[in-house]
C-alpha cells in the first residue's frame, strides 16, 4: 500500500540513482525534526551518522535555503521549512477543501475535531479545530499515531492487505513502546498489570472488521486515559477512504458510547457534505511558479555559492515544492521545468525522493505523500509569532546595536511578547509582559493606526491620553491626525513621549491578509542623533526585520492559526 520505512531493516537499499546528498539532507532534517527542531551540531553528527564534514555541508545548504539557521552550536529547523508540508497539503486539497466543513462541525458540537489521512501503518493529522480544553493532550498538524492507538486507524485498516498487516506486526514487535511515535504516550507493556488488552494488540484486528462493517470506529482512551474520540472514513467518488474526520472528547464529559450516540448522526451529515466537495473537479493550477521563492540562489553563481553549498542537494529538495494545490500529480517533464532540472537530474531526484516516501508514483505521475509531514512540521507549526519574530529581532540588533521589541495591542495598552535587549537605556527595565499606553509609544501608534476608522474614533473617544512627559501628545484631535501620518507612512517614530530621552521608531508586522498583527520597534537614546539620522540609521533594517517575520508568517501560517502571544 504504501512504502517501507527506511529504517526498516527488511527494506531495500537506496536504488543505484539516488542522490546522496539528497538522501543525507533529508536524514539531518529528520533528525532535527526528531529533536525536536534544534540539536547541537556535534549530537547532529552522532545522530545521523554523518561525517562531520557532511553535517556541515548539509547544514550551509540548508541555511541558504532557508530551512536551517545556526545558533552558537545548535542547529536549528526554520518556520520557512513549513513550505515543504505546505506542498503536500496544498496538492491534497483536504484542508482547503474539507477544513471549513470542520471547523464547523467543530463551533456546533463544541467539541475538537479532526482529519486525519493514512501514513504507512500510522495516522497522520492534516488539519485540527481545537477546542481550548487543557484536560488532553491536543495533536498538531503533522503529528502521527500508530494506527491502533486512536480511532481513524481502524477505518484506514480496513483496506489493509496481508502485505500491510505482516509489517503492522513487525512494526509492533520491534517498536513495543511506540518509541517511534513521539506523539503519543508510552504503549504500556502487554504485561502490565493496569495494561488495557489493547496492548497487546489483538483488539486492533476485531476493531478493523468491526469498523469495516459499522463505518465507524471509536477510540475508548487507547491514547491516553479519559481521550476518547469516534470517526467516520471520508470517501473519493471512486469510493477510496481518503481521510478520517474525528470528534475528540473527553470522559470527564462523556463516555466514548455516549459521545458516539451524540455525534455520530451529525458527523454522518458533515462527511456526506464533505464527500459532495470532493467529488467536484480538482483546483485548477493556480499557474503561480512554485519555487521562485527560491529564485535567489537558483540564478546565483557556483562561486557566489560557495563550496558548501549542494546543489544536487538543493534541487533534490525543491523538487517537493514543484507540487501544490492544482499540481497535486506531476510527471517527470512538469517537475524538470518547474525546477530547472535536467530531465535526467529531476528523474533521480524523483527515484530518490519515492524511495524515501515521500513520493508515490503510479509509473508516471508522482505525488506527495503525507510523511512529508515529518520534516519538522508539527513542532514548527506550533511556533507562535514572538518565536517566530525572536531569531529576526536578534539580528536586527546586531545591525543597530540598540534594543529591538515585539508588542500586541491588548485594551489600551501594548504588550510586549518578544524583546532582544542590549544596554539598557530606559529607567524602567522592559520584560515580557511588560505594558505601556499604547497612545505614547512608537508600536502603539503602528498598532493603533491599523483599526478600522470607527473603531480607533470609539476608542479615542473613551481614553484618557496621559501625559507620561512633556512631551507627551495628550490632544485626541492631533493624536488621529498622527496615527493618519504613522498609516501613510508605514512608521511611527516617538520621541521623548513615554520617557524622557527614550526615542523609538516602529513598523507593523502583518499576517498573510494584510492585517496588521504585531509592531517591532527599535528603541534609542534621543540625545544622540536628530531624528532624521535614526530614520536613516534604523528605519531601512528594521523594515528588513519587519518583512522577513512577515514572509515566515505566510508560510507558517498558510495552514495554522499562529498564536500573538
Ligand atoms: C485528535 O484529533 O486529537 C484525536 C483524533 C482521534 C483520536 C484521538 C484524538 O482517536
Amino acid at each position: 500500500m504504501s512504502h517501507p520505512a527506511p529504517t526498516d531493516p527488511s527494506s531495500p537499499g537506496p536504488p543505484p540513482e539516488a542522490v546522496a546528498p539528497l538522501m543525507r539532507s533529508l536524514s539531518v532534517l529528520r533528525e532535527l525534526a526528531a529533536r525536536g527542531g534544534r540539536q547541537a551540531v556535534g549530537d547532529l553528527v552522532r545522530g545521523t551518522e554523518l561525517a562531520r564534514s557532511t553535517v556541515d555541508r548539509v547544514l550551509s545548504t540548508l541555511a541558504r535555503l532557508g530551512y536551517v539557521r545556526t545558533e552558537g552550536r545548535d542547529a536549528v529547523l526554520t518556520p520557512r521549512l513549513l513550505e515543504l508540508g505546505n506542498a503536500y497539503l496544498a496538492a491534497s486539497e483536504l484542508p482547503d477543501r474539507l477544513g471549513p466543513l470542520a471547523d464547523r462541525l467543530a463551533d456546533e458540537l463544541d467539541e475538537s475535531v479532526s482529519l486525519a489521512v493514512p501514513d504507512g501503518d500510522g495516522v497522520r493529522f492534516v488539519h485540527q479545530a481545537t477546542r481550548r480544553r487543557a484536560m488532553s493532550l491536543a495533536f498538531r498538524i503533522g503529528d502521527l499515531l500508530p494506527a491502533e492507538r486512536g480511532a481513524p486507524g481502524a477505518l484506514f485498516a480496513a483496506a489493509w492487505d496481508s502485505d500491510d498487516w505482516r509489517r503492522w506486526r513487525r512494526r509492533r514487535a520491534a517498536d513495543p513502546t511506540d518509541a517511534g511515535f513521539p506523539a503519543v504516550p508510552p504503549r504500556p507493556a502487554a504485561d502490565a498489570p493496569a495494561a488495557p488488552d489493547e496492548a497487546s494488540g489483538g483488539d486492533f484486528e476485531a476493531r478493523v472488521a468491526a469498523a469495516r462493517t459499522a463505518c465507524w470506529s471509536q477510540d475508548d482512551q487507547l491514547i491516553e486515559p479519559g481521550l476518547v474520540a469516534v470517526a467516520v472514513p471520508v470517501r473519493d467518488p471512486a469510493g477510496r477512504t481518503v481521510c478520517a474526520v474525528s470528534v475528540v472528547s473527553h470522559t470527564s464529559r462523556l463516555s466514548a458510547d455516549e459521545l458516539r450516540e451524540a455525534v455520530l448522526p451529525r458527523l454522518r451529515e458533515t462527511v456526506a457534505a464533505m464527500e459532495y466537495v470532493l467529488g467536484a473537479p480538482p483546483a485548477a493550477d493556480a499557474g503561480a511558479d512554485p519555487v521562485a521563492a527560491h529564485a535567489s540562489w537558483m540564478r546565483a553563481s557556483k562561486q557566489e555559492l560557495g563550496p558548501e553549498f549542494v546543489e544536487s542537494m538543493a534541487r533534490g529538495l525543491i523538487t517537493l515544492t514543484a507540487f501544490g494545490g492544482g499540481r497535486a500529480a506531476l510527471s517527470l517533464t512538469a517537475v524538470a521545468k518547474a525546477t530547472g532540472l535536467a530531465r535526467a537530474t529531476a528523474r533521480r531526484a524523483l527515484i530518490t525522493l519515492e524511495h524515501l516516501g515521500y513520493l508515490a508514483t503510479d509509473g508516471k505521475l508522482f505525488r506527495l505523500t503525507p510523511k512529508v509531514l515529518e520534516l519538522g512540521f508539527a513542532h514548527l507549526s506550533g511556533l507562535t509569532l514572538p518565536a517566530i519574530a525572536q531569531p529576526h529581532l536578534a539580528a536586527l540588533v546586531e545591525r543597530v546595536h540598540d534594543s529591538a521589541s515585539m508588542a500586541v495591542l491588548s485594551g489600551d495598552d501594548i504588550l510586549y511578547v518578544a524583546r532582544v535587549p542590549t544596554v539598557r537605556i530606559m529607567s524602567v527595565n522592559i520584560t515580557l509582559g511588560t505594558r505601556f499606553p499604547a497612545h505614547a509609544t512608537s508600536m502603539g501608534r503602528v498598532l493603533l493606526a491599523d483599526l478600522p476608522p470607527a473603531e480607533l474614533s470609539a476608542r479615542l473617544a473613551l481614553v484618557h491620553l496621559e501625559p507620561l512627559t512633556r512631551h507627551t501628545l495628550t490632544d485626541p484631535h492631533r493624536l488621529m491626525a498622527t496615527l493618519e501620518t504613522v498609516r501613510a507612512d508605514g512608521y511611527a517614530l516617538v520621541d521623548e513621549e513615554l520617557e524622557e530621552g527614550l526615542r523609538s521608531l516602529a513598523v507593523p508586522v502583518r499576517d498573510r491578509t494584510g492585517r496588521v498583527v504585531a509592531a517591532v520597534n527599535v528603541s534609542t537614546h534621543a540625545a544622540r542623533c536628530t531624528p532624521q539620522e535614526a530614520r536613516e540609521a534604523i528605519l531601512p533594517a528594521l523594515r528588513e526585520a519587519a518583512a522577513d517575520i512577515e514572509a515566515d508568517l505566510r508560510v507558517a501560517g498558510r495552514y495554522v492559526r499562529i498564536p500573538t502571544v
